[in-house]
């Protein structure tokens, strides 16, 4: 058999205004980890979409086991033996493990005759595997790690050789992750050949053989993963030397800025989401909140900006009690957001840059005088904020819409910042944008809280938290599980609590 499993040559593929893949090689031998890494937007899943038969190549060939071939579609895919395991998974969540892992690979239902056969072929690669997965569990009732085996599984049933894995411990604990390292460790031992789509260099030594770094749609480098560094990677991943050391200093906290006491949020589906939250933030303090996405962080943000209903018990702001009348007006009460989703919350895209800056405060002056918009006066402001805050946009008059994603943060971050909160509130800050742009938002936080401020930051990435806090909640299911300090030697605590271990009290 070919040494070469897969051999992807002058890879094309655009979508209307972006290049994603601008000519890729890429070579992966049989049996070996193979990472690819590199940062949002580099191109990493449009290449693989390729390869699993979800998008077709504006240009170039596939080999597969030295033949030459098209994939027309995941069924094509599946066919030859590839597996992929999506960022967003693909579970039908009303039906059970088994009917999600046969579906779609059978014509009509007639496979339902053979459901003990299909029930006992699950259940023996759960045990080979050691998967621990019930074949008769309905999807919606498993926890995230489970549905993400359940697609392993699925793979495996269906014969993979090659199994693509696309970002798969951004919704792990950390030792979710480890056990998941560990596994395809497994995998790969006895046979089985793995892509890894990563952009955390640490994953990367830790679990691959060899690596292939994507910057800006090509295929900068495929290097031994034993004869490189970290620092070697980042530096190829991001084009220039990376410093991600932060200056943080020692956190003065004042007086309590801010407070709130048991509050409890409904979610869409009308589950309770946060289940009795309490806490407080004071000056010059961040309050990081630590958690796996989905436990209650999004709606306790939503709720705190007065964006949907909630209930609870006392919430102050600057010691006044804030009532539900007043969550309209806390921007004017000295408090800022800067949102999880900027597309759908901090921004408006068809709006040029100059007016996204002035989206909340165009009515007041000096920006409006007599019911006349000041456009000097707003031009001005803007390019101040663009200079200060090294917004890369053609002119304050170019559309929100056409700049990167670390660009637009900015954005949302410069309007946020320069009204000068008491009180801020930060969720996701740095999710999706490159790392100079995470370097350049997370130093403005820090100074933001040097400058006095009371901060609540969420955050799914740990290293962020650990980063930036001056304490650090950990949320899970709702509730506030315990409080740690920012010292990296409890990483691991932090992550039982994750996972809704109780505080083990040092
Ligand atoms: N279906 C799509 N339509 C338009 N643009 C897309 C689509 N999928 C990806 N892109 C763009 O292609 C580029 C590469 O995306 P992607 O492969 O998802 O990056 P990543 O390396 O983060 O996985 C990005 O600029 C992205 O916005
Ligand atoms: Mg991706």
């Amino acid at each position: 058999m070919e040494d070469i499993i897969i051999r992807m040559v002058n890879i094309v593929k655009s979508f209307p205004g972006v290049q994603a893949n601008r000519g890729v090689n890429l070579e992966v031998r049989r049996g070996e980890i193979h990472c690819l890494l590199g940062e949002n937007g580099a191109g990493k899943t449009v290449l693989m979409s390729i390869l699993y038969g979800l998008y077709k190549p504006d240009a170039g060939e596939i080999y597969y086991n030295g033949e030459k071939v098209e994939i027309r579609n995941p069924k094509d895919a599946i066919n030859r033996r590839i597996g992929m395991v999506h960022q967003h998974f693909m579970l039908v969540p009303t039906i059970t493990v088994a009917e999600n892992i046969i579906l779609g690979q059978y014509p009509s239902w007639k496979v339902l005759n053979d459901m003990p056969a299909v029930y006992e072929k699950i259940e023996k690669l759960s045990k080979d595997f050691d998967l621990d997965v019930d074949p008769s569990a309905l999807v919606q009732d498993l926890s995230v790690g489970e549905q993400q085996r359940v697609e392993i599984l699925k793979a495996l049933y269906h014969g993979a050789d090659l199994l693509i894995l696309d970002e798969p411990t951004a919704v792990l604990t950390p030792q979710e992750s480890e056990h998941l390292l560990g596994f395809l460790r497994q995998l790969a031992d006895r046979g089985l050949t793995i892509v890894f789509i990563t952009h955390k260099l640490e994953e990367v030594m830790q679990v691959s053989d060899r690596v292939t770094i994507l910057r800006d749609g090509k295929a900068i480098a495929t290097l031994n993963t034993k004869d490189t560094n970290p620092r070697e990677l980042a530096r190829l991943m991001v084009g220039r030397d990376v410093l991600m050391d932060l200056k943080k200093k020692e956190g003065q906290p004042g007086n309590v800025v801010f407070s709130v006491r048991n509050l409890r949020v409904t979610d869409e589906r009308g589950l309770l989401a946060v289940k009795g939250v309490s806490l407080e933030v004071r000056e010059r303090e961040i309050v990081g909140i630590a958690g796996v996405s989905g436990n209650g962080q999004s709606e306790l943000a939503l709720a705190l900006a007065g964006l949907i209903d909630c209930e609870f018990d006392e919430i102050t702001l600057n010691s006044t009690p804030i009532t539900k009348k007043d969550f309209a007006r806390l921007n004017h009460m000295g408090m800022a957001h800067i949102p999880e989703d900027r597309q759908k919350m901090g921004l408006i895209l068809p709006f040029s840059v100059s007016e996204n800056f002035i989206a909340e405060t165009y009515r007041d002056e000096p920006f409006s005088k007599r019911g006349f918009l000041q456009f000097r006066t707003i031009n001005d402001y803007s390019k101040s904020l663009v200079e200060k805050f090294s917004i890369r946009c053609g002119d304050v008059e170019e559309e929100i819409a056409n700049l990167s994603g670390g660009n637009q943060q900015k954005v949302v971050v410069a309007r946020e910042l320069d009204r000068r909160p008491k009180f801020l509130l930060v969720n996701q800050p740095t999710r999706g944008i490159d790392i100079g742009a995470t370097e350049f938002v997370r130093q403005q936080i820090l100074a933001e809280r040097d400058a006095g401020a009371a901060i609540l930051l969420i955050s799914t990435d740990l290293e962020e938290i650990f980063a930036l806090s001056d304490r650090i909640l950990v949320m899970f299911e709702g509730k506030i599980m315990g409080e740690v300090p920012p010292d990296y030697s409890l990483i691991e605590q932090v992550g039982l609590m994750m996972a809704g271990k109780s505080a083990v009290h040092a």
